[in-house]
């Protein structure tokens, strides 16, 4: 029965855990969708979350500093120092998770929306150029292996993204006469869903339950089978007794 008070103690937390975020949270949202972006991107922050008819109290935190209570947050020319942590509330959400912007000084940088593909999604990669300066003879690398080539396109497209899509990419052109390369980054296509530990804490609930069954089971059938031999051992040594008894004289 001891082993059942962890997962007691778990739900407990698990429900007090749910009481305490009954709002939804709110959302940051990038436009573009890009996490990574160069000195001088334009990027806009959106914080999507429930307000109340006319309240327009939305925190917008920047490395857990205040910094805006506009709806949106409007970054016209990016810095290095616009990089870190966002995160955003409105008046009818929780805080928000937190978003990552990098901003990096170089000419070219690989963008996607995500770097975290499940097999079977469409995934794009743009090889970006700084202040969008034209770039010829783009070239895309996985592993160091050249994958695409085009004269002037500078997007990469795979339609159904597979487990051998996983890898470091970087991208490489011409911006007038410099050869040039983007840092590279790791992208990773993930297999089917496996039940997580989540949904395992989700189906929790019904494992104490069949958990005490088989354990009742376990110790009625343990009783029964110890009785039965108590019962048996006495009975031999009564008969065993009796032997000695009847040999005694
Ligand atoms: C909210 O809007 C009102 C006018 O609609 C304005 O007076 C007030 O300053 C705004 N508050 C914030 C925090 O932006
Ligand atoms: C926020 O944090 C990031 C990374 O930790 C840093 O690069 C950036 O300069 C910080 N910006 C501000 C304004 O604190
Ligand atoms: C850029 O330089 C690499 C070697 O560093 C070379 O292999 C490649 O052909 C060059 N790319 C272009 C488009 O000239």
């Amino acid at each position: 029965m001891w082993q059942l008070l962890p997962s007691t103690a778990l739900l407990l937390l698990v429900s007090a855990g749910a009481q305490a975020a009954d709002l939804p949270k709110a959302v940051v949202v990038l436009e573009p969708p890009w996490n990574r972006v160069l000195t001088l991107d334009t990027v806009t922050l959106k914080c999507q979350g429930a307000q109340s008819p006319g309240d327009n109290s939305t925190q917008w935190l920047h490395n857990g500093t205040l910094i805006s209570r506009q709806t949106s947050y409007f970054i016209k020319a990016a810095s290095v120092e616009n990089s870190g942590e966002y995160r955003c509330r409105t008046d009818l959400s929780e805080l928000s998770d937190p978003v990552q912007l990098e901003v990096h000084v170089g000419w070219l940088l690989l963008q996607a929306p995500r770097w975290v593909f499940q097999e079977g999604e469409p995934l794009q990669l743009t090889c970006h150029s700084w202040q969008n300066r034209p770039i010829r003879n783009v070239q895309f690398f996985q592993n160091g292996r050249s994958r695409k080539f085009s004269y002037t396109d500078s997007e990469f497209h795979i339609p159904a993204a597979a487990s051998k899509h996983s890898g470091s990419y970087f991208c490489r052109g011409l911006i007038g006469k410099k050869n040039e390369s983007s840092e590279a980054v790791d992208i990773i296509i993930q297999g089917p869903a496996v039940p997580s530990t989540s949904t395992f804490l989700l189906h929790w609930p019904q494992i104490p339950f069949s958990l005490v069954m088989a354990l009742l089971f376990a110790v009625d059938t343990g009783l029964y089978f110890a009785v039965q031999r108590d019962l048996h051992s006495s009975m031999g040594a009564w008969k065993n007794s009796k032997v000695s008894w009847s040999q005694g004289p």
